[in-house]
């Protein structure tokens, strides 16, 4: 890993089912970023744990999603990929950010009122504290860049404030930097094929309305041909797609896998019935997909190389992280052997 370039972290939760929001919306983002930065992808299995999971699926999970970012083109030895578990340094600046953070914050968070719904006294102590384990995560090493889809930027800013705090009330002012979002283009959110105005999502009950990474080409194929549609033909410009969501989002898709824009696939196919279109999103799909799946499916089968690139990853980030947490145990005053 170069580090002369500005330092990128990101974390993805082995909670099941990876789909093609998740690849539209952020490996394929991890993806490029790595030309221009020195890149930390992190599966972030102890945020997982914040609620049930079964063990034997989380580490199912956790080498999923490791493989997928193998897959789609991340170089774990250019970069690093790791599990979060396996880097003390995670979890010891989160107990110390436990005490930077207030209350007061942490009550302001939209995702844990949504998450833990009217049951809140039931929900774990974890899933309240989880955005101080996301901020530990990046200043440990002192990233400063964190690409993100537009559901963690109220966590971000959290990370930010706390490093802020830190620095305050330690008199240290430039001990952590202010951690930047890259945030996706609109263009990258990816709905449910059933329902437009919903986002793509692994929890959703029914399989058809996502394309999971490993479908293979039956399945994309059947699951296109079931999306929900309205029985106009496609429209010749973008404004005609406004009261459209699943027509919009089918477009869409089509352009994020081309890499162009909503306005160049009309150009293309305004005026054509769906089932044509649909015809043309299927096979585009099974290209772009179907190479990552089987990727997928050949790293999968084989664990114990997985396990070692993680293990790898992790004694590259902790070799970064260790040091900076040395520094952060000095400055709050714990005594540490010396060296
Ligand atoms: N909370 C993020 C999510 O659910 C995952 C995550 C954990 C993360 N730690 C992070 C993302 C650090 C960016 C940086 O999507």
């Amino acid at each position: 890993m170069t580090t002369h370039k500005p330092l990128v972290f990101s974390g993805v939760q082995p909670t099941g089912n990876l789909h093609l929001g998740n690849y539209l919306g952020a490996i394929r983002n991890f993806v490029r970023l790595q030309q221009s930065y020195s890149c930390l992808y992190c599966v972030v299995d102890m945020h997982a744990i914040t609620v049930w999971q079964e063990p034997a699926e989380l580490r199912n999970a956790t080498r999923e999603v490791a493989s997928a970012f193998i897959a789609a083109g991340v170089d774990p030895k250019a970069h690093i990929i790791f599990n979060q578990s396996q880097v003390p340094s995670h979890a010891e600046l989160a107990w110390i950010f436990n005490c930077v953070a207030r209350i007061g914050w942490l009550n302001r968070m939209t995702q844990f009122k949504d998450k833990a719904g009217s049951n809140r006294e039931k929900a774990s102590v974890g899933l309240y504290a989880y955005p101080n384990l996301m901020a530990a995560d990046i200043l440990a090493y002192r990233a400063t860049h964190v690409p993100i889809g537009e559901d963690q930027t109220q966590h971000l800013e959290l990370a930010r404030d706390i490093a802020q705090k830190f620095n305050t009330d330690f008199s240290v002012p430039d001990f952590f930097p202010q951690p930047e979002a890259l945030l996706q283009p609109e263009g990258a959110r990816i709905m449910s094929l059933k329902d437009g105005a919903k986002k793509m999502s692994k929890s959703d009950p029914s399989d058809l309305s996502r394309i999971n990474l490993n479908d293979d080409a039956d399945t994309i194929a059947k699951k296109i041909r079931k999306a929900r549609t309205d029985p106009e033909p496609l429209p010749e410009a973008t404004e005609g797609l406004k009261e459209r969501p699943e027509a919009r989002n089918l477009v869409g898709i089509y352009a994020a896998l081309t890499d162009t824009r909503a306005e160049d696939v009309l150009r293309e196919f305004g005026g054509a019935e769906f089932s044509r279109f649909k015809g043309q999103l299927t096979d585009l799909c099974v290209v772009k997909l179907g190479p990552i799946g089987a990727e997928m499916k050949r790293l999968t089968a084989d664990p114990a190389h997985v396990d070692a690139i993680l293990a790898d990853g992790a004694a590259r980030a902790r070799a970064i992280s260790a040091p900076i947490l040395a520094e952060v145990y000095d400055v709050v005053g714990f005594i540490r052997a010396r060296s």
